[in-house]
Parts: structure tokens; C-alpha cells; sequence
């Protein structure tokens, strides 16, 4: 096999109509990341020396995320060959004389490619004598609006067919054009340039390159993929469906890493999700993105988790709500109606119930009683709430940052704290308890004896 340069290029001008949607087609997300992104981070697997991406005029938001690649803009969306020629003045050194530089072009809403599918082309691509032109293709239950690959008896890609300009013969034609290919750089190049716009949709058309290739003698030919991995998104329909296959896979690597999910149709995951081993995730559970979770923790049901971190053996939920900037220690526990938010607890830390903790360090096994608020946010700025190791927060404590419990305090029910306790003090603000002896029953007596009168 040898070591060939290869450049992408990624399509992703096309406005999305059928979308319905002021967002570009391409970012819109699956698993908590941009379609975009996902194709990118599949095609990244190959190592390309060089990535282009062909947006939209006004596609600010698309560069962002294309970003560090470069982008080039389509100004009219001519076509998919058309597009591809936008990218060539960015592709030097791919598109001259270098029989050893190869160029991919894939689409940008074709987000559920895997990597060995990629690899797979660029195998066959870098064979001894290799073809010169591979086109990915597929076998749809309905071929549909598809453009169809015709092959001749050794296999070879005569040419694709877009449906618009087959006739009835070719539209029986069951192997269809997912619209991917990759081949030698100065070739597709070539090919590229002698393309018209003479057919059914008035467009560029990048598939007859094959045509083109073939009726030069070159080796064309095409790997084939699952209809499920091809799928294009188009609608927000399409999106729903794309996003149950990208779960599926999610889930199906979870369990096998180790990970128990008791209902995995209620289990959603991010793409980055990192588990250990031994965890059990009950169901209907939602997991955003940037969240990791260790060797043999419980995730009860309901809960909500993104951007955390969660240690060993912790246990969280059922119903908590884990924030961005949460960090658990090993053994730490975060019970129902409990939110965090840029909070640090440590090894063995408790809040079992109904509490917000933001902006807060919370030492080793301190214990947080149930409607413990920290009160971070004053209408202009966060404050900090720190809590030593071993520190006891009584039931329905209010602590207004910024303010520090020491290691070992305790703090009664009940309390506002606005100044900061010393290590092993104890702390109570409560109004003083009057407790008089009977005034309960003379009350009653007292409104009987009214409330009667008015009657009579
Ligand atoms: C294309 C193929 C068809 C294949 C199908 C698979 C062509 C002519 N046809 O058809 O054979 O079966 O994909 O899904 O290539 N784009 C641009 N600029 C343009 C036109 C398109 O960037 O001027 C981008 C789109 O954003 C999209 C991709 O290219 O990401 C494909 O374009 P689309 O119009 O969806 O092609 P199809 O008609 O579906
Ligand atoms: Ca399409």
C-alpha cells in the first residue's frame, strides 16, 4: 500500500430549505454536536493533509465550526461539481501534476459515515494500481430520488445516472450513488473542469466524472455502505431519525465498555460521554455533552447531567440536575431535586436533598441537609461558598456568598449565613421560640366563641 497525500473536500453550501430553519442545515445537532462536526471528526480518522469546506454565502456560524479548516464560499449553488470547483484555488498541490495527491469530496449532511467506511475507500484507493476514481455507494430499500450507478460485468462504474435524466431502465437500477468519492487529485481535478450543466436540473453535475473516467479507461469503481449509514438529513424528520441511529451506536459502545443501562431507549448520550466500568444508568437519564463517569456509579433515574465529572462509586439522583463545572469525589452522593452548578464536592460529600449548590468547593465528606441554599448571585456578580471537609449543613440553611464554613463546623437548621464560620464552630441564627402555655387552646375558644355570636 502506498502513502498517498489526500485532501477533502466537505459540501455543505446547500441552504437546507427543507429544514425550516434560520440555522444552516449543517449545524444542526446530533448527540449535543453540529452534523458538521460529526462529519468532520469521521473523516479526521483518515489524517487528510489538507480539509476545505464549501459553504453558503453569509456562513459565519458554518466557518466557526468548520474552523481550523479552511472554508471557501459558494456564491450560487450551481451544483455539486460546481462546488467542488470552488474549492480547487484552495487545494495547491493536489490539482496539478502530483499523481501521489488524491482528493475526497463528501457532503456535509451526511453525517453517519463511519470511519471505516472512509478508510475502506482510501484502502482500495492506495492499492497497487489502485482504481482512479471510487464512489461510495448503497442499496436503498427505495431507490427513490437517488442517482443511480451503472457498473459494467467486471464491476467497473460506467457512469451515475442522477434520477432526474435516467431513463425507466436506469431507474431500475437497484445500486444508488451516496455521492461520496475519492480519487487521484489531478484526475479529479481534470474531469471537474470539463463538466457542463446540459441535463434535466440545469446543474453542475459532480457524479459524471465517472462517466468522464470511464470512457477514458480509467478504473472506476465503488465501495458499497448500509442505506442506515448514507442517510442524508434533509428535514427535521430525517434529523429525528438520524439521531436515533447515532444513539443507538452510542449506547451499544456504553454497554460495551461495561456500562448497564436499564432501558436503553431512555438513555441518552453525548458523543463525548466518557464511562468506566461497572456503572449502572437507570432509565431516562439525559447526558450532554462533556460529561465522564467512573468505575461503578449509580445513575438513578431522571436525572440531568452535562458538562461533569463524576468520581467513583458516587451515586446521583433519582431527579438531580448535575450543571457545567460539577465536579464529584469518589463515593459522593447528590440526591433528588438537587442541583450543582461550578461545584467541587469532595471525596464521600452528601446532598441528598433538595438543594442548589453553585460556585461552591465542598470539603470531604461534609454533609449538606436537605434545602441548603447557596445564595452565589447577588443581581450583579457570583460569589464563592466554600465548605471545609467534614463541615455539617443543617436542613433549609441559607449560605450568602461569599462565605466560608470551616472544616468540621456545624451549622444549625435553619440558618442565614452571612459571615463565615471557623473550623469546628457551631453556627445557629434563628428568631428566639416563644412557646406560652395554653395560648393555643384559648385562641380556639376565643374564635368559637365569634364565630358563634355571628350565627345567632
Ligand atoms: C446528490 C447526487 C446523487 C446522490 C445523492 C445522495 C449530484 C448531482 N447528485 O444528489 O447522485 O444519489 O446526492 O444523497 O451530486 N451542495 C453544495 N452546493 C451546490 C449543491 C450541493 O454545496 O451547489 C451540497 C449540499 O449542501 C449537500 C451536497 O452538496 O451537502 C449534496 O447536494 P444535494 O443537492 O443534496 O444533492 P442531491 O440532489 O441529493
Ligand atoms: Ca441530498
Amino acid at each position: 500500500m502506498t502513502k498517498r497525500k489526500l485532501a477533502v473536500i466537505v459540501l455543505a453550501a446547500g441552504q437546507g430549505t427543507r429544514m425550516k430553519s434560520d440555522l444552516p442545515k449543517v449545524l444542526h445537532c446530533l448527540a449535543e454536536k453540529p452534523m458538521l462536526s460529526h462529519v468532520l471528526d469521521g473523516v479526521e480518522t483518515l489524517s487528510p493533509d489538507r480539509i476545505v469546506v464549501v459553504v453558503g454565502p453569509d456562513a459565519l456560524a458554518v466557518e466557526k465550526v468548520a474552523a481550523p479548516h479552511k472554508t471557501v464560499v459558494q456564491v450560487d449553488r450551481l451544483g455539486t461539481g460546481h462546488a467542488v470547483k470552488q474549492a480547487f484555488d484552495a487545494l495547491d498541490g493536489f490539482c496539478g501534476s502530483d499523481d501521489q495527491a488524491d482528493i475526497m469530496v463528501i457532503f456535509g449532511d451526511t453525517p453517519l459515515i463511519r470511519p471505516e467506511t472512509y478508510q475502506a475507500m482510501r484502502a482500495q484507493r492506495c492499492e497497487e494500481n489502485g482504481p482512479k476514481l471510487i464512489g461510495l455507494a448503497f442499496r436503498p430499500e427505495e431507490a427513490g430520488r437517488y442517482g443511480r450507478v451503472k457498473q459494467d460485468s467486471d464491476g467497473r462504474v460506467m457512469g451515475i445516472i442522477e434520477h432526474a435524466d435516467a431513463t425507466d431502465e436506469e431507474r431500475a437500477i437497484d445500486l444508488c450513488n451516496a455521492g461520496i468519492l475519492l480519487g487521484e487529485g489531478p484526475t479529479v481535478h481534470r474531469l471537474i473542469n470539463q463538466l457542463d450543466n446540459n441535463n434535466a436540473q440545469g446543474e453542475y453535475y459532480l457524479p459524471v466524472i465517472f462517466d468522464f473516467a470511464y470512457a477514458e479507461g480509467l478504473d472506476t469503481r465503488a465501495v458499497e455502505a448500509s442505506e442506515e449509514e448514507v442517510m442524508g438529513v434533509n428535514s427535521r424528520q430525517e434529523l429525528a431519525v438520524a439521531e436515533g441511529v447515532l444513539q443507538q451506536r452510542l449506547r451499544a459502545k456504553a454497554m460495551a465498555q461495561g456500562v448497564t443501562l436499564m432501558d436503553p431507549d431512555t438513555t441518552w448520550l453525548s458523543t463525548d460521554t466518557e464511562f468506566g466500568r461497572d456503572i449502572i444508568i437507570e432509565p431516562s437519564v439525559f447526558i450532554g455533552p462533556k460529561v465522564s463517569i467512573a468505575d461503578n456509579c449509580h445513575i438513578k433515574a431522571f436525572s440531568h447531567i452535562e458538562g461533569a465529572e463524576i468520581g467513583a462509586e458516587a451515586a446521583i439522583g433519582p431527579y438531580a440536575r448535575l450543571r457545567p463545572g460539577t465536579v464529584i469525589g469518589k463515593g459522593g452522593k447528590v440526591g433528588n431535586f438537587v442541583e450543582t452548578k461550578n461545584a467541587v464536592l469532595g471525596e464521600g460529600a452528601k446532598a441528598n436533598h433538595l438543594s442548589y449548590i453553585g460556585d461552591a468547593e465542598v470539603g470531604a465528606k461534609a454533609n449538606i441537609g436537605a434545602g441548603t441554599i447557596t445564595c452565589n448571585y447577588d443581581g450583579f456578580n457570583k460569589w464563592k461558598t466554600s465548605i471545609g471537609a467534614g463541615a455539617f449543613i443543617g436542613s433549609n440553611t441559607a449560605l450568602v456568598a461569599p462565605v466560608d464554613i470551616g472544616a468540621g463546623a456545624i451549622v444549625g437548621a435553619g440558618s442565614t449565613i452571612t459571615k463565615s464560620v471557623a473550623d469546628d464552630a457551631m453556627a445557629v441564627v434563628r428568631g428566639r421560640l416563644i412557646d406560652k402555655a395554653g395560648a393555643g387552646a384559648s385562641f380556639r375558644a376565643s374564635r368559637k366563641k365569634i364565630k358563634e355570636e355571628k350565627k345567632g
